[in-house]
This record gives structure tokens, sequence and C-alpha cells, in this order.
């Protein structure tokens, strides 16, 4: 996301230590004061001292991981140079790699959309049947297993106005026109794109039946514990099984029945109440003044759709929530599962998994006959990462089946949602979210929330309420695809400080710079160990800063988008908020960028420090750096890995005309377009290696 998304309020009162913790600890004085102490801690219970496990040392220059050797197979490793550091208007691959622009801002999917207007000409019909803006999160569906035709789902997560309208966007006499809210709600989404290589090139294949667009209006149902409830009754759902639109979709996850999870994230500034907001609502952070892009000032008269523009505004007006948008909010802050493969599917909100921030979605090592469990993070200062566990036990054959969400259904709206509680041992806990958990005071969730849909509406509340851990901004989560070691980027946390203090997994104070935690879960248990991955920094900073001894040519900040391809390879993207200034050092020193390491197990780390050290930093490779104020987010590749797919979001001065070369540097002024970019081997061989 860029800076203009972003949400900058802290929205958690706990910085550092879990709030329940706090509330423990100054009612036990309390209680103390008054003679007795009752056996109030249930959250501080299970402080064990297990430590990590140790492991050797091994400075081979393999594109391993040393320090925390092993796993990969022998043969492989990384087969290019890490790239200098770049600040230019172009995209920057290694010797022997080409990259192309592909399926950019505005690109038609059908012969509904007129092409793609260099003075912001489009219409919102346009956009209904075209790559929307600010391309994220995205995943390759290949057909039938092929590696030169598939399904590209992409992400768009929001919008530059300003580029979307010829002159910026306008209000007249205090409202914003229908048309460019219309335009702008359309940007917004997912598309599904059916995609072929053809003499090895990349194309869209134009007006297949496969190619689909989700925007911030499309009907969706509300599957799992909130949805039918009384939350997400609405005039245009009185029975609350639907809601329209899926909004700033930021990173992704798919199953293994072959279905896309798209994550809604900054979603909640989209909505203002200007009456009382409840508890739950300025959690998330529902404006109090005015919507983000001010979409409920629109229209307002005849020419409105079923309150297209209204609902954006959830104040209490009418007698109850079939007389105003109240609970329209309600209706957003998921993760929703979109079948890619038929056309005609309803994209569904599953509920169960939790409402809030949720920046992507990725699942453990699948194992028949166990639960499946996904993973989430929620993206905001000094919040918290989540874990969903099925009811239903995995059954190979689901992945074979067609009717995809009756098998999401299957095993994403029955389940238990959890919190990660770090300990600063190395050891940690999820901790449920369930009517029955208990927080300060013995009082349980039920006593405190009432039902799981409640629990739900409200899952910041409730983790505050059980103990969770604080986070510096939980971003991306990958799985390791043969260890099962969990990956999360916490891109960066300036407002640690010295009164928020710090924890185990967040041990910077103002983490400018941003670093990634690991953690494995203990089978069929609620334990698990973590480590710390590696920490962001400049190459010039001091040892406290930089302490896996990052060097020009991989100093990183801001780590965001993650990627594991099944070889073992992750691939790690950045978005260091360049578009709002060099405020840092790295961001002086090079643009947005992906890098490559193979890492070995968390279960092989030595314990005592970051796995990536000074001993064996030259195994993270920068791989990709791309054009001035871009993000690099979003990762896909096709089956046999001989072409890869990411993401440059909100360039300042890119793609050039006349080109879909990616390193092409303008020479002019151009209208700056979000694409995807297609990264492939001159000679065809397979990327990385
Ligand atoms: Fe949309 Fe947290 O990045
Ligand atoms: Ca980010
Ligand atoms: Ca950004
Ligand atoms: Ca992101």
């Amino acid at each position: 996301m860029s800076k203009s998304i972003s949400e900058k309020t802290i929205l958690n009162r706990t910085q550092s230590i879990p709030f329940s913790e706090i509330l423990e600890r100054n009612m036990s004085r309390r209680t103390v004061m008054r003679g007795g102490l009752a056996a109030a801690f249930a959250t501080m219970t299970s402080l064990g001292l297990a430590g990590c496990n140790s492991g050797d040392d091994d400075d081979a220059d393999n594109g391993q991981a040393p320090g925390n050797p092993v796993a990969p197979p022998a043969a492989l490793k990384l087969g290019f140079e890490s790239l200098p550091n770049s600040m230019t208007d172009g995209c920057v691959v290694p010797a022997g790699y080409v990259a192309h622009v592909f399926a950019a801002w505005g690109t038609p999917l059908n012969d509904n959309a007129q092409p793609w207007d260099q003075n912001g000409n489009n219409s919102s019909n346009d956009l209904l049947n075209a790559m929307g803006m600010h391309h994220d999160g995205m995943h390759f569906f290949p057909i039938e297993g092929s590696s030169t035709e598939g399904l590209l789902a992409v992400n768009h997560e929001y919008i530059d106005a300003q580029a979307l309208h010829p002159n910026g966007p306008t209000l007249v006499a205090g409202k914003r026109p229908a048309e460019e809210v219309r335009k702008e709600i359309n940007a917004h989404g997912v598309a599904i794109v059916h995609v072929r290589r053809e003499s090895g090139r990349w194309v869209i294949v134009n007006n297949s039946r496969y190619n689909r667009r989700f925007t911030s209006a499309t009907a969706m149902k509300l599957a799992g514990p909130v949805g039918g409830t009384d939350w997400v009754k609405t005039p245009f759902s009185p029975n609350g099984t639907q809601v329209r639109g899926t909004n700033n979709n930021c990173g992704n996850g798919y199953t293994p029945w072959g279905t896309y999870i798209t994550a809604e994230e900054n979603w909640a500034a989209c909505f203002v109440n200007t009456g009382t907001r409840p508890a739950h609502q300025r959690r998330v952070g529902v404006s109090a003044s005015a919507g983000r892009y001010r979409w409920e000032t629109a229209a307002g008269d005849a020419s409105e759709v079923l309150g297209e523009f209204a609902r954006f505004n959830v104040t209490e007006t009418g007698a109850d929530a079939t007389q105003d948008w109240r609970n329209e909010v309600n209706g957003f802050g998921y993760l929703v599962e979109i079948d890619p493969y038929d056309p005609s599917s309803i994209a569904t909100k599953r509920t169960s998994m939790g409402r809030f921030a949720h920046e992507g979605c990725t699942y453990s090592k699948p194992e028949a006959g166990k639960p499946l469990a996904f993973y989430s993070g929620d993206d905001s200062r000094f919040e918290y990462i989540y874990r969903f566990v099925s009811e239903a036990v995995w059954d190979p054959k689901d992945a074979e089946r067609t009717d995809r969400l009756a098998v999401g259904a299957k095993y994403l709206d029955k389940g238990t949602l959890y919190v990660a509680r770090f300990n600063d041992d190395g050891t940690g806990e999820w901790l449920a979210l369930t009517g029955t958990a208990t927080g300060a005071g013995g009082r349980t969730l039920a006593d405190e929330f009432g039902s799981l849909d409640a629990i739900l509406i409200n899952t910041r509340g409730a983790a505050d309420f059980v103990g969770a851990t604080p986070m510096d901004r939980p971003e991306w989560t990958v799985t390791h695809p043969t260890n099962g070691d969990i990956y999360v980027t916490l891109t960066n946390n300036s407002s640690r400080n010295a009164a928020s203090g710090t924890n185990g997994p967040n041990p910077r104070l103002n983490n400018v710079n941003g670093h990634i935690v690991r953690w494995h879960d203990e089978a069929g248990s609620t334990k698990f160990k973590w480590d710390i991955f590696v920490f962001g920094s400049d190459a010039g900073a001091d040892a406290d800063t930089n302490r896996s001894g990052l060097t020009e040519l991989n100093q990183l900040a801001s780590p965001d988008g993650l990627g594991f391809d099944p070889r073992g390879i992750l691939w790690i993207q950045t978005d260091n908020g360049i578009d709002g200034g060099r405020n840092n050092n790295v961001a002086r020193a090079t643009n947005d960028q992906m890098l490559a390491v193979i890492p070995g197990a968390l279960a092989d780390s030595t314990g005592t420090g970051p796995a990536i050290n000074a001993s064996n930093q030259a195994s993270l490779r920068r791989f990709f750096v791309g054009p001035n104020e871009a993000e690099i987010t979003g990762f896909a590749f096709t089956p046999d890995y001989t072409s890869i797919f990411l993401n440059v979001q909100h360039p300042v001065n890119w793609p050039a005309y006349g080109t879909d070369d990616a390193a092409v540097v303008t020479t002019t002024a151009v209208r700056p377009r979000s694409s995807t970019v297609v990264i492939q081997r001159a000679d065809g061989g397979p990327i990385g290696v």
C-alpha cells in the first residue's frame, strides 16, 4: 500500500505486553492490596523455557542460509548475482533475464472496454471490463497443469485518484460526481485473467469466458458464523447473506482445492459514521468525519441504485437496520474465497476466519486426517497474527473436486480462530477466540462479547482481551513447502518507542526497517516455537540496527510481500514507503525490490541470533529492483518455474509509452500505471537457479 492509505492512527492501546496482561497486573495489585490473589494469571501460565535447537554454521556460498543449515536439496542454489541498488524509472533484473510489462491497469479483458487512454478518459464501464488499479497479491492457476496457459488472479488494492481521472478527483458542491465514484469503485477489487504464452510471450486471452472482474460493488456471499445474523442485515440483503463488494484487497492466499483467497485490508476508512461509533468500529478505524474517497457523498437522488453510495455512510439515521446502512461495514474485513475456474461462481466471504485488516493468508502443510490451519496477519501498528483451524480433517480427494466453493465451505466455515501470543524465550501459544476463552478477571469472551458472531465482528477486541502479542505490522505469511515453517513479514513500526517498549519478536525501538519472524507449530497443539529470520537495515547502520549484517547488495527495509516456491526458495518483496519520501537510509539508497534466499529449518536454528547474520548474509540476494516510488508486491509462478509474475504498484513515472520492456527508463512524463511484470530467462530456463 502507499503511505496514502495506510492506517497511521494507533488503534490498539496495547503496544508491548498484551493489554490483558496490563489489566491483570493492575488488577492483581489491587487484589494483593485487598489481601488475596486469585488465580488470575490464566494467560501467563505457559512460560516454558525450551529454547531453539542448536546447529552448525556453514559458510558455503551456495545460496543456502548457513547458521541455519540444511533442508534444501544440495542441488538447489541461487543462480544469479545479487543486483546493485537502483533508483531509476525502470525495472532491473539480473543478467540473462528479461522483464515485460503485462496486464497493466486499464488493459481490456473483453470488447466491452475501450483501450486504456493515457489522458485518463476511460469510463466506469471500461474499468468494469479491464484490469483495475494498484495490483497487489496474485496467484497463477494452471489450466490442466499447464505452464503456458492459466488463470492469473490479481488483487487491485486501491487507487491513485490523481492518475485515474483526467485531472484528478473532483468535488462539486460537496459531492463526488457519481461517474467518478463508480469508476473508482470499479478500479478496486480482483481480476481473473485468462493468460497464455504464445511464441514465448504472455498475452491476455481477450473475451475469454474466464475473464472476470470483482469490484467494490460486486454482490458476494457472507458465509460462516456472521452470515445471516443481525450484524449484516441491510436494505440490500434483509436476511444478511450478501454484501456488495470487496475492498482494499492486499495480499492473497490460495487453497489446496484450487481457489483463490483475497484479503480485505484497509477497508474501514472507506466508511464514515458521524454518530456514535460502537467499540468495534473504533477498534478498526471507521472514520468519524468522512470516508477516504468521500464515496458516501455521491448522487443521493433517483439516479443512485439501491444506496450504492449512501451505504458507505454507516451512521444510524433510521428506525432500524432496514432503514439505513448501519450494518454495511460489517460485511467487510474478511478473507474472500473465489473459484477462478468457475466463471458463474459467487465470491464468498469466510467470516469464521476473523474480521480485521487481513494482509493475506497461507495454509499449513496439509496432512490427511488432520485439520487444516490458515494464517493471516493484521497489518496495523501493534496488531496481531491469527490462525484458523478447520473443524473438518483434510481429505486429499477434496483437492480434485470441482465444486470448489463447497469444499471451501467444508474447511473454512467451521473451525476455531486463534491469535498468537509470543513468549520472549522462543516459545509461543495460540489463544482460542471462543466463548470460553478467559481474559482479565477470569471473565470469558462470552461474558464480554456474547456469541461467536459478536466475537468475530470485533476480532481485534477479542484478541486484546485474551492477551495477544502486539506486533510491528504483520504483513504476508507464507509456509515453507517441505518443513512447514511459517514466515511473517513485520514491515515496520516507527511508533514502537520507549513508552511502548519492545518484546521478544519485536525487539527494536523505532523499527523503521522491519524484520521477518518465523514459527513452527507443534503438531496437534496450540504451542509453537519461533525465531527471527532477518532484520531489515541499511548497510551503513550500526550493529544494533544491522543485526543481519546486510550490505549494499541486499540492504532492505519494510519487507511486505512473501512467496515460497515449491523448490524452497523464499522471495521477499519490499514496500518501503518511498512514495512518501525517501525517509530511511535504505530508501535513500535503492528503490523497492525483490530478494531471494534458500532458508534452512527453524528447528536447525542456533537460537543465538537472526537466521541471517553477518556470517551468511551473502545467501540473501537481490533479484529485482522496481521503478521510482513503486512498491513490489504479489508473486506467482508457472509450475515449471520458467515464468514468474510480480506486481509493480504505484510507480511515479513508469512504464514507458510504446514499449512493454519493463527495463526501459522513460525520458518523458507518463501517466503512471501499476502493472504486472512477467520475468523469464532469456534462454527459457527455470527462474532463480
Ligand atoms: Fe496492503 Fe499491508 O499492505
Ligand atoms: Ca505494506
Ligand atoms: Ca507503498
Ligand atoms: Ca502489503
